[in-house]
């Protein structure tokens, strides 16, 4: 069984998506992402996927959607590297398939459903902490939202608060399941106050 990782940008309100879209843009993030799933397959929802400018280089894209769709392997060419994409129905169906079933690392990469259904059996976590309030006051917009209210034991491993280029302060923190007689935070929100800039509330 691989080690499922997620990768995930968060709001202060937990949002990690609008409209099928992410809410800001953090050129560092972006690269941050790259290196980390580097070389892994990622595991994805089709409103994730669908929301990707292309296939990335140099991992497999795994994509889960309930529509009733070819399930034959793929290999796409993307740039110089050839690139594997499965889809699947089910998350036991896609971390039964040798491509998750082999890899040591399995880097879930959203959205809001795909990170709640893994949630649980999730032992590293990338986050990255954008320190704002997301949400629109207005309805009509389809939201996506990373589970932060869950009673999850976590050790920070390394946290870093970094300046973007636009000028958007954000955190980055790599975190794992906290293991007998460690520190813990018994909640994301404790964890975040401890780790974010208070004056960002
Ligand atoms: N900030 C971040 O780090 C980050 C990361 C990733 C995505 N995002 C954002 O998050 C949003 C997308 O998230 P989302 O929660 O709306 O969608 P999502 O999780 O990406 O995809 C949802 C879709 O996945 C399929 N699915 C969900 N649960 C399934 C299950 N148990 N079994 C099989 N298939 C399943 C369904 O596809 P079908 O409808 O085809 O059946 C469902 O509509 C976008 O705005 C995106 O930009 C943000």
């Amino acid at each position: 069984m691989p080690k499922l990782i997620h990768v995930v940008a968060f709001s202060a309100d937990h949002i990690i998506g609008l409209d099928g879209k992410i809410p800001w843009r953090l050129k560092g993030d972006l690269g941050r992402f790259k290196k980390i799933t580097a070389g892994s397959p990622m595991l994805m929802g089709r409103k994730t996927f669908d929301s990707l400018p292309g296939m990335l280089p140099g991992r497999a894209h795994v994509m889960l959607t309930r529509q009733d769709l070819p399930k034959t392997r793929q290999t796409y060419s993307v740039g110089k590297s050839k690139e594997v994409f499965e889809i699947h129905n089910t998350l036991d169906e896609a971390l039964a398939s040798p491509v998750l079933a082999n890899a040591e690392n399995v880097y879930v990469i959203g959205g809001g459903d795909i990170y709640r259904i893994t949630h649980d059996q999730t032992e590293e976590f990338f986050f990255t902490y954008v320190p704002r309030r997301i949400l629109p006051d207005a309805g009509g917009v389809d939201v996506a939202s990373y589970p932060t209210k869950r009673n999850d034991n976590l050790v920070v491993l390394d946290s870093e608060e970094v300046h973007d280029v636009n000028g958007l302060s954000h955190v980055y923190i790599n975190a794992r399941r906290r293991r007998a007689g460690e520190q813990d935070f018994e909640t994301y929100y404790e964890f975040i106050e401890h780790y974010a800039p208070k004056r960002a509330f």
